[in-house]
């Protein structure tokens, strides 16, 4: 091995070992900031000693043409960061994911056309299974793109006979899978590109408003597969080792998040899980709600003893985390005592409150998760539900029929008094009313909220 060999090989353990460590960081609150430089640092060497890498005993025409792609890929990353709003980060997540994906198609058809047809068996199943995930990951994430952004309805679809086209699609491509090794032809690799594409599009079509969070984990997770099938096909081992440690990780998120909404892991792989499809109960007659304004709330608030706040979707549309923040402190610094109450698939995003609050500097250890809130609740006064409304639902418990029946919510309704912050009667994500807002301990109080908020504050 040549010297610069060696050395491309040595940073590729290094950047390997900052991945490793900033996933560690990523893991509490506290580091995470640190993890995310470590990733950002190990992604940086990744980058130059990849380079370094092609550019060994290249082409002068290849070197231009590597340098044109990345001034290409960096000016449309810049420009999409910059553009963003932090309520669309879901949608832009599960496009980059159909990046990966459609990445590791095309690595996997150029891998095979370009000398791999000559290849032993195992580096054709190694193409033909990079291919396959990465066709899933790609119609997938355009899918999931779509529910997120609007485009495309969050209602389940719900063809007939949908597990058995699920089982048909796996069964016909491992019946392709032999021909291929066995004929190292492209017909069948370009067939199973079809049913993969079908497959990866109705796998995420199937999913139900409600239950998106899972599938976005999962196709974090199938990116990272994905990623990893590329370095196979490409012999790099640091494409191999990056990619396992974010399918690992998806894996163990959705674990996590199958768990947080009471879903079966092995049911969310097969699509289709949770509602089906038929249920909303829009229309059912809850009574009256009861409404409220910024200047009551505010004396509501100064005659507390203990304050608990759940934010959720609305607070991120608002941006309302600064004067919820202010909010907070201006209340303990009176004494009272300001916990928060963080349901797992709270907003878009896994952990998308927790950015929200630690980016208004709120402290972490009043931060809670929803299973050390649960149990306190009932002994607190007031519970403020910021833009909140699936997660805090009582039909989850309640309403056997309900898409989100059996999903465990913070249960808000058994505090003294609660107070709704959103703009309309409107449904959650997953298109259910909420029976909570017309309960007797419930009071609404409508408006953006961050202009509550802030009236709230001015009233205090
Ligand atoms: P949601 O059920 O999405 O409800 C958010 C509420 O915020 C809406 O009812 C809306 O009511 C209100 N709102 C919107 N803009 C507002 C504003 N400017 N000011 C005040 N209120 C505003 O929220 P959630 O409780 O966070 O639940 C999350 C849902 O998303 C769950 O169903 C979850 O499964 C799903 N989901 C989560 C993820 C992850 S990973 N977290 C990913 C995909 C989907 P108005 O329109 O009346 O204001």
């Amino acid at each position: 091995m040549g010297t610069d060999l060696a050395l491309i090989q040595a940073a590729y353990v290094v950047a390997a070992l900052l991945f490793i460590t900033s996933l560690a960081g990523l893991s509490k609150h506290e580091s995470a900031r640190d993890g995310n430089v470590l990733g950002m640092v190990g992604m940086a060497i990744a980058l130059v000693a990849t380079w370094w890498l092609a550019l060994r005993g290249a082409l002068w025409g290849n070197v231009v043409a590597i340098v044109v792609a990345m001034a290409i890929g960096a000016a449309i990353g810049i420009w999409l960061a910059r553009r963003v709003g932090m309520t669309q980060m879901p949608e832009l997540i599960a496009m980059l994911h159909s990046f990966v994906g459609a990445a590791a198609v095309l690595v996997g058809l150029n891998t095979f056309v370009d000398g791999g047809r000559g290849s032993d068996g195992v580096h054709l199943v190694e193409i033909f299974l990079g291919v396959f995930i990465g066709a899933v990951t790609f119609t997938g994430s355009i899918v999931a793109f779509l529910k997120l952004s609007a485009r495309m309805s969050s209602k389940p679809l719900m063809l007939p006979n949908r597990h058995w086209l699920n089982l048909a699609a796996l069964v016909a491509s491992t019946a392709l899978l032999v021909w291929f090794v066995a004929a190292a032809s492209l017909v069948p690799l370009l067939l199973m590109l079809v049913i993969a594409l079908a497959f990866g599009w109705h796998l995420v079509a199937s999913i139900g408003g409600g239950d998106m969070p899972v599938v976005v984990s999962m196709l974090n997770s199938y990116s990272g597969w994905a990623a990893a099938a590329a370095g196979f096909m490409l012999g790099n081992n640091l494409l191999i080792v990056t990619g396992a440690l974010v399918g690992s990780s998806g894996a163990y998120l959705s674990y996590i998040m199958c768990t947080a909404m009471n879903r079966s892991f092995v049911s969310v792989i097969a699509g289709g899980f949770g509602s089906d499809g038929t249920v909303s109960n829009v229309d059912v007659d809850y009574g009256e709600y009861r409404e409220t304004s910024a200047s009551e709330v505010a004396e509501l608030l100064t005659h507390a003893g203990s304050v608990v706040i759940t934010p959720g979707y609305g607070m991120a549309v608002a941006q309302a985390q600064y004067p919820v923040a202010d909010l907070t402190a201006k209340l303990r610094e009176r004494g009272i005592d300001v916990r928060f109450g963080i349901h797992p698939v709270a907003g878009r995003l896994p952990g998308h409150m927790n950015v929200l609050l630690a980016e208004a500097k709120v402290p972490y250890d009043i931060v809670l998760e929803m299973d050390e809130i649960n149990d306190d609740l009932a002994g607190v006064d007031v519970v403020l539900v910021i833009g909140a409304n699936d997660t805090v639902n009582p039909a989850a418990n309640d309403d056997p029929t309900s898409p989100i029946a059996g999903m465990p919510v913070i249960e808000v309704w058994k505090a003294g008094e609660v107070i709704v912050f959103k703009r309309s009667m409107n449904a959650g994500y997953a298109g259910v009313q909420n029976p909570l807002f017309f309960r007797d301990n419930t009071a609404m109080l409508f408006g953006d909220a961050k202009e509550r908020v802030e009236d709230i504050i001015k009233a205090l």
